[in-house]
C-alpha cells in the first residue's frame, strides 16, 4: 500500500497560503475585543458541525446580534489537501478526531476508524462533498416522527433554496441530460455542481443502465425526491475547489462582519446552568479551553447557546455538562443538570463497504495520480493555474439508489424504509483503489452502502476517564442486526450484476481475489462483509428530535434541548434515523431551518 504520497512544494505552499488568510479569525481568546454575545456557537465539526457556520452565517445577518463561533480544530482556508477536492481521499490525520469504536463483534471484533473533521466547516472541509437531500419520503417521515409538519419534504424546500447556488461544473461542459434545473436553486450560499472531468467509466455506466434497466434504469436527478436509479453525482464545489461551509458559509464577506467573531483552536468542555428559567435550568454559559491542559475560558450568551459540535461530539458534551441519563451520570461522578436518557443513545449510520475490480492494464483510471508522483504535481500545478483537469472532481462516478424488491424484503424479514422513494442501498462508483491505491495497477470500485440500517448504536464517555477531553466510547454496533447483514449481501451481489452487464467487457477484467473468494458462498461472503465492512461517516440520531411530548428523545421539533432553556442543538445528531442518501445536505437544511427559527424567535419579542 502506498499512503497518499504529499510533496514538500505541497507543504510550504499550505503553509504560505495560510498566512495570508489567517487574519479574519481569532486564534486566541486573548486578542478578541471585550463582547456581550448574544448567541454563541459551538463548532464546526463532523457530519453535521457544517451547520454551525450557517448558524453563524445567518444570525449575523441582523447587526443587533453579537455572535461568537468556538471552533475545537484549526482555519480551513488554503489548505491544498482541502482545497483539492481529488484529495479527500488523503486529507492528513492533523485535520481528524482520529476516533475510533470500541471492538464491534459484529465486524469480527475489530475496532473501526470513525472520521470526522478537525477543522473550520466540519466534514464540509473534509468529506466527498457529495450533495443529496435524501428522498421524499424520510422528510415526510421526520415530520410524522415528531408531529411537526415543518420538516415534512414540502416544508424544507424553502431552506434547500437558501442553501444551494447551481453551478456551472469546472470544466464548462453543456450539462443538458445530466441534471433537471427545475429542482436547483441558484441563490443560495452553497456552490453545488456536477464533475468537471470527464471519467472513461461514466459512458460505461450510462450503457450499463440502459442495458440492465429496472433498478439500475436512468435517473435524470437524484436530488428531485426520488433518487431512485443511475444518476449523475452533485458535489459541493465551486470551479474545481471544495466549497465547504467555512469556504462558503464564512467566505469573507461573511466572516468580516463586525458582529460575528470566530475563535479557532478552542475546545468545548462543557455549557453550564447561568440560572433559571420558568423552573428549569437556563443553560447559557460555555467552558472552553485552548489547551487540553488548560486553563479553562468562560463566555456566557445572552439569547442563547447553540450547539453544533456534530453527531459524535455533541453527545460528548452534553453528558460531560450533566445532561443525559442521570443514574449513569451519577454513578461516575457527573453532578446531572437534566434526566435525558436519549443522549448518545440510538445512533444511526449507514453500513458500507468498497469492492474493488481490476481493471484492463491498457485502459484509464485514476490510480496513477497516486502512484506517480511526478505526475501529481503535474496535476497540482495544472489544478492551480486553471482549476482544471482531474483533480477538481472527488473522482465519483455516477451513483445507483435502490430498492429491495419485495421478495427480497420477505427474506430479509422487514422493511425499514420510510416508503416507496426510499432507497434501501447505494452504489457508488469510484474509477481507483481507493483510499489505499497499491504502487501498481488499474482498479474499479464499487462502494456498496446499506441506507436503511436497523442496528442501532451509541456515543457515550468513558467511565473511567476523568478528563472532558478523553475520546468519546463509541459503539457503532454496524451490521450487527440481521437485516443489515443480509441486506449488505444483496447490495453487493447488486453490485456484480451491473458489472456483469457488456458495457463493461474490455474495461473491468475481473474481482479482486477476496472479493472472487467471497462470492463463492454466502458463509465466504459474510465473513467479507465482516472484515472489510463497517459503518461509513452517515452518523446521526445521538441527540435525536421527538415531539414535545414523546417520552424519549433530546430535542424538541424546534432542537431546543428538553428539559432546560436557552439550550438548541443545530447538527446532524438531530435527525432521528439516517436519511438514506449523504448526511451534508440534510446538515445544511436542518441548519438553514433552525437559523430561520432562532431568527423568529429573537426578532419578534425581546
Ligand atoms: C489526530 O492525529 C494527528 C496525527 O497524529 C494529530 O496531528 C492530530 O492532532 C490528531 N487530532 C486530534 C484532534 O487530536
Ligand atoms: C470477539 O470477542 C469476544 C470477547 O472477547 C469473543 O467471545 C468472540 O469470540 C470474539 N469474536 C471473534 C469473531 O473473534
Ligand atoms: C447542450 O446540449 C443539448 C442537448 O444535447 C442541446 O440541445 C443544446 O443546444 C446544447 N447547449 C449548448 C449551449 O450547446
Ligand atoms: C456567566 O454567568 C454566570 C452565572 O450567571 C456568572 O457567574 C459569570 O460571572 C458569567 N461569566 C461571564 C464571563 O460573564
Ligand atoms: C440509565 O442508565 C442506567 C445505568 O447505566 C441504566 O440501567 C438504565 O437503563 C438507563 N436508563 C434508560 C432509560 O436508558
Ligand atoms: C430509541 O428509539 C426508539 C424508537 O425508534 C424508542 O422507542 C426508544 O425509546 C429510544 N431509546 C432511547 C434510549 O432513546
Ligand atoms: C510519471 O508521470 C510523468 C509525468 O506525466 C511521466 O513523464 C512518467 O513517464 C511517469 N512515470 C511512470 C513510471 O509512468
Ligand atoms: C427481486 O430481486 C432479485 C435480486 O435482484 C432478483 O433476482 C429477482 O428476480 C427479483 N424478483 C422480482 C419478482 O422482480
Ligand atoms: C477509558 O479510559 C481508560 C483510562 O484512561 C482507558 O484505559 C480506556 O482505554 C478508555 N476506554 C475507551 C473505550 O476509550
Ligand atoms: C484490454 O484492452 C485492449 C485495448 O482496448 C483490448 O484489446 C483487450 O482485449 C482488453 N483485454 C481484456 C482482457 O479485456
Amino acid at each position: 500500500m502506498v499512503p497518499i504520497p504529499l510533496t514538500t512544494v505541497f507543504f510550504l505552499l499550505v503553509l504560505l497560503q495560510q498566512r495570508v488568510a489567517i487574519a479574519t479569525l481569532y486564534e486566541n481568546i486573548q486578542d478578541i475585543p471585550p463582547t456581550n454575545y448574544d448567541f454563541v456557537i459551538l463548532g464546526g465539526n463532523d457530519p453535521g458541525g457544517t451547520a454551525g457556520c450557517v448558524v453563524a452565517n445567518r444570525l449575523s445577518e441582523n447587526e443587533k446580534f453579537n455572535v461568537l463561533v468556538i471552533e475545537a480544530g484549526g482555519p480551513n482556508m488554503g489548505i491544498l489537501a482541502i482545497d483539492i477536492p481529488l484529495f479527500t481521499y488523503t486529507i492528513p490525520s492533523r485535520y481528524e478526531w482520529n476516533t475510533t469504536t470500541i471492538p464491534q463483534p459484529a465486524l469480527n471484533n475489530r475496532s473501526v476508524n470513525f472520521p470526522h473533521a478537525f477543522i473550520l466547516g466540519g466534514s464540509s472541509s473534509h468529506n466527498g462533498m457529495y450533495y443529496n437531500r435524501g428522498p421524499r419520503d424520510d422528510w415526510d417521515r421526520y415530520a410524522r416522527l415528531t408531529g411537526d409538519e415543518g420538516w415534512s419534504w414540502n416544508s424544507i424546500q424553502p431552506f434547500i433554496a437558501k442553501n444551494e447556488r447551481w453551478t456551472l461544473p469546472a470544466d464548462n461542459h453543456n450539462t443538458t441530460g445530466q441534471y433537471n434545473p427545475s429542482v436547483h436553486s441558484t441563490t443560495g450560499i452553497n456552490s453545488v455542481t456536477l464533475a468537471g472531468f470527464p471519467l472513461p467509466i461514466n459512458p460505461l455506466s450510462l450503457q450499463a443502465s440502459q442495458e440492465l434497466g429496472g433498478i439500475f434504469a436512468f435517473n435524470l436527478d437524484y436530488n428531485s425526491g426520488n433518487p431512485l436509479g443511475t444518476s449523475w453525482g452533485q458535489y459541493t464545489i465551486n470551479k474545481g475547489t471544495r466549497s465547504s461551509a467555512a469556504a462558503s458559509y464564512l467566505a469573507p464577506e461573511f466572516i468580516n462582519r463586525k458582529n460575528l467573531h470566530v475563535l479557532v483552536n478552542a475546545r468545548v468542555s462543557r455549557v453550564l446552568q447561568t440560572s433559571s428559567h420558568s423552573h428549569v435550568p437556563q443553560v447559557l454559559g460555555v467552558e472552553f479551553a485552548q489547551n487540553l491542559n488548560g486553563p479553562f475560558h468562560r463566555v456566557n450568551a445572552s439569547k442563547e447557546v447553540v450547539i453544533s459540535t456534530g453527531a459524535i461530539n455533541t453527545p460528548q458534551l452534553l453528558l460531560n455538562s450533566g445532561i443525559g441519563n442521570s443514574t449513569f451520570l451519577s454513578s461516575i461522578g457527573i453532578t446531572p443538570l437534566v434526566h435525558l436518557p436519549s443522549v448518545g443513545q440510538n445512533m444511526s449510520v449507514h453500513a458500507s463497504a468498497k469492492n474493488v475490480w481490476i481493471v484492463n492494464a491498457s485502459a484509464q483510471t485514476d490510480d496513477i495520480i497516486f502512484q506517480n508522483q511526478t505526475l501529481q504535481n503535474e496535476l497540482i500545478e495544472q489544478w492551480m493555474r486553471t482549476k482544471r483537469g482531474p483533480l477538481v472532481d472527488a473522482a465519483s462516478g455516477l451513483s445507483i439508489y435502490f430498492r429491495f424488491n419485495h421478495t427480497i424484503l420477505a427474506t430479509l424479514g422487514e422493511d425499514p424504509s420510510s416508503g416507496s422513494t426510499a432507497p434501501h442501498a447505494a452504489i457508488g462508483m469510484q474509477p481507483a483503489n481507493i483510499p489505499n491505491v497499491p504502487a501498481a495497477g488499474k482498479f474499479f470500485t464499487m462502494s456498496t452502502a446499506v441506507l436503511t440500517p436497523t442496528s442501532r448504536g451509541s456515543i457515550t464517555i468513558n467511565s473511567t476517564s476523568p478528563s472532558v477531553f478523553a475520546p468519546p466510547v463509541i459503539d457503532a454496533r454496524t451490521l450487527s442486526s440481521q437485516f443489515d447483514l443480509l441486506a449488505m449481501r444483496e447490495v453487493i451481489r447488486t453490485a456484480v450484476s451491473f458489472v456483469s452487464a457488456s458495457a463493461w467487457d474490455g474495461y473491468i477484467t475481473s474481482p479482486t481475489d477476496n472479493l472472487a473468494a467471497a462470492l463463492e458462498s454466502d458463509e465466504a461472503l459474510d465473513d467479507y462483509i465482516r472484515t472489510i465492512g463497517g459503518p461509513n461517516e452517515h452518523v446521526v440520531g445521538t441527540a435525536s428530535m421527538t415531539s414535545p411530548d414523546a417520552t424519549y428523545g433530546v430535542v424538541n421539533p424546534d432542537l431546543l434541548v428538553k428539559g432546560v432553556a436557552g439550550l438548541r442543538i443545530v447538527d446532524a445528531s438531530i435527525l432521528p434515523l439516517v436519511t438514506a442518501g449523504h448526511t451534508m445536505a440534510p446538515a445544511y437544511i436542518v441548519a438553514e431551518r433552525a437559523s430561520s427559527l432562532i431568527k423568529k424567535k429573537w426578532e419578534t419579542h425581546h
